[in-house]
């Protein structure tokens, strides 16, 4: 396994490789949820490249890009068994050199939801993934569902900007008690880390109630709002009943939906979401 900082000796590797490449795009700290995009990408794929990257454009001014967890020895010997060829982890002065002033930007799908209260944070997305997507060209590259609005965000600058790269979605990885893995869930201490399986709680709740023939999207964003509520400890930022690929809020499911939510725990955000189909 290679591990490369700068751009010019990832393009002489990336040249170097024969056949299919796969891409998995992170922020390391990784955890059995990026494990799982890297082991789909390499049986689905010749090659494959991480990318471990704290991208600083994605995060507002009130958002602590310097507290972000980072190891990267750990996240080195958690990839290398894996089968991966190289690991790409480019600074910030490689990927925003002095003078940097291009961004990419995709418009309604980023506006609701995550969008709505993090308002800056898809244009750092798309701008550093289409760079990560020119730097290293990839067939596929692999994204997780846990960040439901982001994997639509790219399928939608994919197809706007005609990228030649299959966008491949992947389940969310849980831990036992139902909470989504994420890097940020270090943080949750104690009473915290136990009052987060809520947002599990919150998403079954609602999905037994569409199971049952529940098809009014406010009944279904209802259930969750209660569930939620139920929980003193947690403030929730939304809950939503929306379509799948538009992201709008829907009156009445039909067809594919995302039931979705922003919870804070402690100081911890949490996000989680289940399909509807
Ligand atoms: P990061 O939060 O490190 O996540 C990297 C990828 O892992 C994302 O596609 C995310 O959806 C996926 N992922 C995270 N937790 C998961 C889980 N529990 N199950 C399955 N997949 C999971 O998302 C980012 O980094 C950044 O925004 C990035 C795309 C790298 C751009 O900077």
């Amino acid at each position: 396994m290679k591990t490369i900082i700068g751009l010019d000796e990832l393009r002489a590797s990336r040249l170097s490789l024969a056949g299919t490449v796969g891409l998995v795009p992170t922020m390391g700290y990784l955890h059995k949820g990026h494990l799982s995009l890297i082991r789909l990408a390499k049986s689905e794929c010749d090659n494959v490249i991480v990318s471990i990257f704290v991208n600083p454009t994605q995060f507002g001014a009130n958002e602590d890009l310097s507290k972000y967890p980072r190891d990267l020895e750990r996240d080195l010997s958690l990839i290398e068994p894996l089968g991966v060829d190289l690991v790409w982890t480019p600074t910030a002065e490689i990927m925003y050199p002095t003078g940097y002033q291009t961004w990419v930007e995709v418009d309604a799908i980023t506006r609701p939801l995550e969008g709505s209260m993090r308002p800056t944070h898809f244009k750092g997305v798309t701008t550093v993934v289409a760079k990560l997507f020119n730097a290293v060209q990839p067939h596929k590259a692999y994204f997780g569902q846990k960040d439901a609005q982001q994997a639509a965000v790219i399928r939608q600058m994919v197809r706007d900007l005609n990228f030649p790269i299959d966008v491949i979605v992947c389940p969310i990885v849980r831990e036992a008690d139902g909470l989504a893995m994420s890097s940020r869930n270090k943080y949750l201490e104690g009473a915290d880390r136990k009052a987060a399986t809520v947002l599990f709680h919150a998403l079954s709740a609602a999905k037994v109630l569409y199971e049952s023939g529940e098809r009014n999207a406010e009944a279904l964003r209802g259930k969750m709002k209660e569930v939620l509520e139920s929980e003193p400890r947690a403030t929730v930022q939304y809950v939503s009943c929306a379509d799948y690929d538009s992201l709008e809020e829907l009156d009445v499911v039909k067809g594919k939906a995302l039931l979705s939510m922003a919870v804070v725990l402690g100081k911890t955000r949490l996000i989680d979401n289940f399909v509807l189909n």
